[in-house]
């Protein structure tokens, strides 16, 4: 496998690959390397990031390669009407690597269409941000959890959030538990969970009452409302009333066991109270951190810096049509249709998904 595009792109044997290396790399990031020296990192972000951009960065410095790139595609050519495919054709001419955000989902697929160095989605829309998995699950494992026998539960906005997707389809392939909570109108995608139990027989249940599940979980990963991703008609300080609700806190915490763990991809916004910062059970400063031990880990493995064997990639039952059927509109068969091949993903006994955003799509 050239490129990241997706978390469910890996299986546990190759994750584990990913966090064997990641321990070593810790050592390198205190140390420095010249691991990936001459190698050059691009950052192309269509979206706000502070962790991911600045870490990926971080960590190519840290193994002595250079970074360039850009965090605001208003300074760019984007404001000429420069398409995507465009911008990848030029930047794999500047870089060996290229790590993108973007807001159309699928815009990491289409990049990796286009580009002649391996690519890594930062997030893409609503659909995937599978680093932030691998960051996830290496916090776990760091922890000396065992991940197979977790109970997860997976709380907020988890509809629209990239990491909840992401993370779920990588407890999955550990055969943890999830618990999805969310309000009503925020519940995983139909589309997430067919998947995890047609592909992975994964065990979940979604619940509405956190209290309800607090006490059975050894790990609450806590998700903010994507406020910028909601429908335009909907009432966001009406969500943001509802999810009050699902806000954890010192009373909440009562209710959880002494040793279950608090995650969160970051950035918080209202839905951890400032006050359980201080909490031991609180980790996800620690877990924003390891994003760089990660990072260097796999782009040394994409960059072929390492003597292991290459990511093998998921092989996926994909037909080709005339023309494009998905009907997502921040999908990037929507938003640059000429520049990616009209095709569809075919799970066998499952409805048709978009081969890009992974959304239901009618044929
Ligand atoms: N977790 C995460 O993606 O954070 P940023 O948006 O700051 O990159």
């Amino acid at each position: 496998m050239r490129d990241l595009v997706r978390i469910d792109d890996l299986n546990r044997e190759e994750m584990e690959r990913i966090f064997r290396l990641a321990e070593d790399m810790e050592v390198l990031r205190m140390m420095g390397s010249d691991l990936c020296k001459g190698r050059i990192l691009a950052t192309i972000f269509y979206e706000p990031s502070t962790r991911t951009r600045l870490s990926f960065e971080s960590a190519m410095l840290r193994l002595g390669g250079e970074v360039l790139g850009f965090a605001d595609p208003q300074a760019t050519s984007f404001v000429k009407e420069e398409t995507l495919a465009d911008t990848i054709h030029m930047v794999c001419n500047y870089a060996d690597l290229i790590v993108i955000r973007h807001r159309w989902a699928g815009a990491a697929a289409l990049a990796a269409h286009h580009s002649s160095v391996p690519i890594v989605n930062a997030g893409d829309d609503s659909h995937q941000h599978p680093t932030q998995t691998l960051t996830d699950l290496y916090t776990l494992r760091k922890r000396g959890r065992r991940i197979e026998e977790l109970t997860v539960g997976i709380v907020g906005d988890l509809r629209y959030g990239r990491a909840a997707h992401s993370l779920a389809y990588g407890l999955a392939a550990y055969g943890a538990r999830m618990i999805f909570i969310a309000p009503e109108g925020l519940e995983m995608p139909e589309e997430v969970c067919w998947r995890l139990q047609a592909e992975y027989r994964a065990r979940f249940e979604t619940v509405r009452e956190p209290k309800e599940a607090l006490p059975e979980l050894d790990v609450i990963y806590m998700n903010r409302l994507q406020k910028e991703r909601l429908p335009q008609d909907l009432d966001v300080s009406e969500v943001r009333r509802i999810l009050a609700a699902y806000r954890l806190d010192p009373e909440m915490m009562k209710h959880a066991r002494p040793d279950c763990l608090v995650m969160h991809p970051l950035p918080r916004v209202e839905e951890i109270a400032r006050e359980l910062d201080a909490d031991p059970r609180a980790i996800y400063f620690e877990q924003s951190a390891n994003g760089v031990p990660v990072r260097m880990a796999l782009m040394a493995i994409l960059l072929n810096r390492v003597d292991q064997p290459p990511l093998r990639g998921k092989v996926r039952t994909v037909r080709h049509l005339e023309e494009h059927v998905c009907q997502n509109p921040v999908c990037v068969t929507q938003q640059e249709p000429n520049n990616v091949p009209p095709q569809i993903e075919e799970p066998v006994d499952g409805r048709p998904m978009c081969a890009y955003c992974s959304q239901w799509v009618t044929v």
